[in-house]
């Protein structure tokens, strides 16, 4: 079996060198095709930060073992790891988070043990990374979070739950707050759980669920969240069990998967042979695990384990009153540990069964699209316009717009109403929400909003619109703060 490798940037190529060392010792039948990826290759002039070769390469043999690579300070630069996870829809992000005997925590030393797998949406949210200045005041993020989007993540969860025998799947949101975006992620975790009846399913406010994995660790299981808030609970959660040196990083797609270290390219110690190659290891046996590869996977992880808790550590953990050993140095005693086995949570040695890669050539893109309910109507539009004029004067020159087909409903500043009713301590900023319904209660059409818009642009800037759309009896969008 084939896979590619990419080194990456910064400490990469030191924490490669070292896990293929260790795979190479353990005989991992695996052949390795190096890809350019990385910092450097953008340097080179490829805006994607990977060659065409790599791309094609990755395209076709779906497994890429990457190290931590550099986003390019500067506007205007995607980050090459995003890049690479949303192009190949690596939709989802698994990090499994276990105590490690010989990594001392305040956990370990209170006896709680820690094992908490976060499942991230990969692809949607504010990674979209589509900003907008609307002014020069006013910036816009436009946070995507779709229905097909998030069952796919969500039942990759509840399978892997499944897998695992957890004792619990928890969806973590903030519905309470954004109702229409968190919300239909939620549905759909509950629209998936009915499907795993024997799992306990549950969910909670994401700001809750970071106090309880402080305070009780211990009663999480699996945990799957949208892209940002899993991106900050999974950094939470490398806390507890020792650091970012100990995190590993599966990026899960139907073609192409990527497996990958949480922590990033450390450029205060790159070059100096003296990171933690732990987190990278644990994201190559985790891709072992993926392959079949179960046996190499579990002689190397016991060995790994048996290690820490020989008390041989680099520098970034462990006891300061033994010295630390370096990059190599750690590989090596982790080689010269094969076939021994770590007192606490020894792995399971199960024979090789490599899969067959499936191949795959897609001729198109794939669309996910899910079923409609209900029909869908037009009823009303939002514009989002630049004024610096007071709610009162903006309502009447507004209202002279509605004509006989829109009516002005209320009138919004970052997100409060302040027209019809509102508070002079509401502070202001210089673009404004007006929202116009129907009038007649008769559904509208994209011609009448395009009316609207031209006869308001006479007065205002018209910086961004959105549709307000119905389904049945179910509003598409939310309502303003105090409507
Ligand atoms: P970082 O994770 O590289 O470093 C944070 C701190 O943790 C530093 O003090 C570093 O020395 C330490 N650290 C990280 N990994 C370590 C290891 N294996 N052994 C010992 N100590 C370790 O985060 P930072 O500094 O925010 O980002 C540096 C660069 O990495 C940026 O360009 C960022 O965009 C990129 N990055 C790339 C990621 C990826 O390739 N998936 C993920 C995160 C950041």
């Amino acid at each position: 079996m084939k896979i590619a490798v990419a080194k990456g940037d910064g400490i990469g190529p030191e924490i490669m060198d070292a896990v293929l060392r260790i795979f190479e010792a353990n005989k991992v039948p695996l052949e390795y095709e190096f890809v350019d990826m990385g910092k450097w290759v953008f340097d080179k002039g490829f805006s994607n930060g990977m060659t065409p070769e790599a791309q094609k390469a990755i395209e076709s043999l779906g497994l890429l073992f990457k190290g931590p690579m550099e986003t390019p300070k500067g506007k205007g630069v995607k980050s090459i790891n995003v890049t690479a996870r949303k192009t190949w829809n690596t939709f989802a992000n698994k990090r499994v988070f276990q105590s490690l005997h010989g990594v001392d925590t305040v956990f370990s030393k209170a006896g709680i043990p820690i094992d908490i797998t976060v499942v991230r949406e990969n692809i949607e949210d504010t990674y979209g990374g589509i900003e907008h200045m609307l002014t020069h005041d006013v910036a816009l993020s436009r946070r995507m979070i779709t229905r097909p989007g998030s069952l796919q993540v969500i039942r990759y969860a509840f399978e892997m739950a499944k897998q695992k025998k957890a004792r619990r799947i928890t969806c973590g949101h903030k519905a309470n707050i954004m109702k229409i975006t968190d919300g239909l992620f939620l549905d759909c975790f509950y629209e998936v759980a009915k499907e795993y009846p024997e799992l306990k399913a549950d969910d909670i406010i994401v700001d809750d669920l970071c106090m309880k994995l402080v305070t009780k660790p211990d009663s999480f299981d699996v945990v799957v969240l949208t892209n940002l808030q899993g991106d900050i609970v999974s950094d939470l959660c490398a806390g507890l069990v020792g650091g970012l040196g100990f995190a590993p990083s599966a990026n899960i797609g139907d073609h192409i998967s990527i497996f990958e270290a949480v922590h990033g390219t450390a450029p205060d110690i790159a070059g100096k042979n003296i990171a933690n190659p732990t987190a990278l290891l644990l994201s190559g046996i985790s891709m072992l695990m993926h392959v079949g590869l179960t046996e190499n996977a579990g002689i190397i992880e016991n060995a790994l384990l048996y290690t820490l808790e020989s008390g041989i550590h680099t520098g970034d953990f462990g006891d300061k009153s033994k010295p630390s050993v370096n990059t190599t140095e750690f590989a090596d005693a982790v080689i010269s540990n094969f076939g021994k086995q770590p007192v606490v949570n020894p792995k399971p040695i199960m024979p090789n069964k490599p899969g067959t890669p499936t191949p795959f050539k897609l001729q198109q893109n794939a669309m996910m699209e899910s079923k409609e309910e209900g029909n869908e109507t037009i009823v009303g539009v939002d514009f989002f316009i630049e004024s610096n004029e007071q709610p009162q004067s903006i309502a009447v020159k507004c209202e002279r717009h509605g004509g006989v087909k829109f009516k002005l409903i209320n009138i919004s500043n970052r997100g409060t109403q302040v027209w019809p009713t509102g508070s002079v301590y509401t502070n202001l900023v210089n673009v404004y929400n007006v929202r116009f319904e129907t009038l007649d209660g008769e559904p509208l059409n994209q011609q009448d909003i395009l009316g609207l818009y031209i006869s308001l642009s006479g007065n205002f800037k018209v910086c961004s619109s959105e549709l307000l759309n119905q389904w049945g009896e179910r509003k598409g969008y939310s309502l303003a703060q105090g409507q």
